[in-house]
């Protein structure tokens, strides 16, 4: 089922790499440190970093210049998928709360569960409704790529704009692509 809540593996402390380190914009403005340092990648699996929980994180290099594949795939995801409603950049809008505050305190399984299952809060009276998107392939394919782009918006290390340089696309992305599309 494409909705389930991948699990996750720790990564163990003494396998963390500090030349994983992000290399941000010395003049960044907005970034949180706590978000920031939760999402700091331990270790690279083909161009797919993680977090010392397992979780899919961002990689951000060349002073703040240079994205991860799936921070740079996550952006374009969220661009077709979720800005009519949330705002371009996770800004959010009248209709849907900005996602780039959500993801300081949603986790990475609660992020998984809303996108798959929906949400409607019982007090919300303007009837909005977060839809549930567990059958769409275009969505669920990508949601650690969606997870990734808005975790680097919440932690303040990518801004608004659109990524212009960036790693290449993983042979593990191509692959895991092709397979849940196809499947
Ligand atoms: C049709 C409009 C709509 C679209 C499209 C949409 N959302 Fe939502 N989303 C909402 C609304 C409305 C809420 C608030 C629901 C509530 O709390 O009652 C929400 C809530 C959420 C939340 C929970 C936020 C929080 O602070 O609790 C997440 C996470 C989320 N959306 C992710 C996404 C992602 C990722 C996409 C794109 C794949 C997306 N949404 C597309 C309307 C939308």
């Amino acid at each position: 089922m494409l909705g389930a809540v991948p699990t996750a593996t720790a990564v163990l402390a003494q396998d963390a790499k500090p030349e994983l380190a992000n290399k941000l914009d010395p003049n960044a403005k907005d970034l949180d440190e706590k978000v920031l340092k939760a999402a700091t990648a331990v270790k690279d699996e083909d161009g797919k970093y993680l977090d010392k929980d397992g979780h899919p994180t961002f990689h951000i290099t060349n002073d703040g210049k240079k994205v991860d594949w799936y921070t740079y795939s996550g952006y374009r995801r969220y661009h077709a998928e979720c800005h009519v409603c949330h705002g371009p950049d996770g800004m959010g809008s009248t209709y849907a709360p900005a996602l780039k505050d959500s993801l300081k305190i949603l986790s990475y399984e609660e992020f998984y569960g809303i996108l798959a299952g929906g949400k409607q809060d019982v007090s919300n009276t303007a009837n909005q409704v977060m839809p549930a998107f567990g059958d769409n392939k275009n969505v669920m394919c990508y949601a650690n790529d969606l997870y990734v782009y808005l975790r680097a918006r919440a932690s303040g290390a990518w801004g608004r704009a659109r990524p212009g340089e960036k790693e290449e696309k993983p042979e593990a992305a191509k692959t895991a692509e092709k397979e849940c599309l196809g499947g």
